[in-house]
């Protein structure tokens, strides 16, 4: 039977936290796509069929057919950041698209200016660094306040935008900077009363803006998505705000390149039981989240967040003989000629029978915001619909699009790729009325 799911009328604001290359570069495309001018290649909500039903009842459906998906029409998009760039001049400077593939949605670009943001430099200390050329000039962000104070702006911000634009629902969705890396602190993060105390006592150390977007959102009703590998809503306080006020929470660190190609390669070593010694991974990047990264305050968010997918995947615990001391090394250099064409290097040392090795060399040269996009379309659109079937807190169904998928703390993520898609498709299934199945498509 269908679960009872909220048809998907009026207007999904989507409320970007971060304007630049990932987030004008969905933006774009969305606008692009509604207006029938360019395909969302990558996109499973827009593009992806899947089979429903078994035996002689087998069917392949578009998503949209099984599920009410929200139409691109009935999309509106806003944004903070600490740029005062509109969403067109942030395109052109990101350089991710060509200018004509942005100019025939100029108008809709231009008309989406930042908000201001909620900014603490300490944890993004690159992107005011003039050693690295633009800063943002006049710095576009509320005026230093506590914590307590920026959340309530940030609710205010919401409210306004929901009401201006006449949205029947709202997601904020954080596609900004990696910040600096927040070790979790059970006084503050371990519970709801333990975080807003801290938000009142100004706690600059262990509240991090990314969230205190995350608390206003939920607190005005609207699901989080966390896009960056930040510590976030990976937390307690927020499992319980989520769960309080019946939202989904979804994150975290898009699924693109890299980390796309290793939970996709590390099942084979693993359902041929073949053995791994090391896997050195590294990346040129020359975008301004690259500028960020090369901080090593905010590289070790990034590091942490790339390291665990292998470990999970080949479970060292079971295998000790094929998959103890793994020698798994992960680097990303700033290198400005790139821009946002990534670079990265895969070196997998791999063993067979009888202990012989064998190496195998990815060399991919991708393009880092035109694979995050359809991962954040399809984030949002999945993410409305949970919210439209009254899915409330940790959405590990999405794990699919996320570099380090959030569970509850008891709970073993899963980091495999066609795991993640089974799931994924499975949740669809359940919500469309049909059976979760494992049969193969
Ligand atoms: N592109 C990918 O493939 C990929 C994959 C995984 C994760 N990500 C993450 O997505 C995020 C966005 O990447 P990008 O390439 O668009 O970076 P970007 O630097 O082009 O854009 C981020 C924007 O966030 C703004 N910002 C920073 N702190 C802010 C704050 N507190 N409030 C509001 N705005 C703020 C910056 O000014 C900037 O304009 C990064 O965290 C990145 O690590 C990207």
């Amino acid at each position: 039977m269908a679960i009872d799911i909220k048809p998907a009328n009026g207007k999904l604001g989507v409320l970007c936290v971060g304007l630049g290359a990932v987030s004008t570069t969905l933006i774009t495309g969305t606008l692009m796509a509604r207006k029938g001018l360019a395909n969302p290649v990558g996109s499973f909500s827009q593009l992806g069929k899947m089979r429903v039903g078994r035996g002689e009842k087998k069917q392949y459906k578009h998503v949209g057919d099984i599920v009410p998906l929200t139409n691109l029409n009935d999309v509106v998009f806003g944004a903070w950041d600490v740029f005062t760039d509109n969403a067109y001049e942030s395109a052109l400077y990101c350089q991710v698209l060509k200018k004509e593939d942005i100019e025939p949605v100029r108008d809709e670009l231009e008309r989406i200016k930042p908000m201001k943001a909620c900014f603490d430099p300490e944890y993004a200390k690159n992107l005011i660094d003039p050693s690295f050329g633009r800063v943002p000039d006049p710095l576009w962000a509320m005026p230093t306040d506590t914590r307590w104070n920026y959340a309530q702006n940030l609710r205010r911000d919401i409210q306004n935008f929901k009401k201006e634009n006449c949205c029947d629902r709202v997601i904020v969705f954080w596609i900004a900077s990696t910040e600096k890396y927040t070790p979790r602190n059970e006084q503050v993060h371990g519970t709801l009363a333990g975080f807003e105390a801290a938000m009142k006592a100004d706690d600059r150390e262990h509240l991090s803006p990314s969230m205190i977007y995350a608390y206003a959102a939920l607190m005005e009703g609207c699901p989080f998505i966390m896009g960056a590998p930040n510590v976030c809503v990976d937390i307690p306080a927020m499992f319980e705000l989520s769960r309080k006020q019946n939202l989904p929470i979804v994150g975290k660190d898009f699924k693109s390149g890299q980390t796309m190609m290793k939970s996709a390669m590390a099942p084979i070593f693993r359902t041929r039981l073949l053995g791994v010694e090391g896997w050195f991974s590294t990346n040129i990047l020359g975008n301004r989240d690259g500028q960020v990264i090369e901080h090593p305050d905010n590289f070790e968010t990034k590091r942490i967040s790339k390291a665990s997918s292998i470990e999970w995947i080949l479970e060292q615990d079971e295998y000790p003989e094929l998959y103890t001391d793994i020698y798994h090394k992960v680097k990303i250099n700033y290198y400005p000629p790139r821009k946002d064409n990534k670079e990265s290097w895969d070196n997998i040392d791999i063993f067979g029978w009888m202990n012989y090795p064998m190496q195998i060399k990815v060399n991919f040269l991708c393009r880092d915001s035109i694979l995050a996009a359809p991962i954040c379309l399809d984030l949002l659109i999945f993410t409305d619909l949970a919210l439209r079937a009254g899915m409330s807190g940790v959405q590990e169904w999405l794990s699919f699009y996320v570099k380090k998928p959030m569970t509850y703390d008891d709970e073993r993520p899963v980091h495999d790729l066609f795991q993640q898609f089974a799931m994924l498709k499975n949740q669809i299934r359940l919500l469309g009325g049909y059976e979760a199945d494992q049969e193969l498509d």
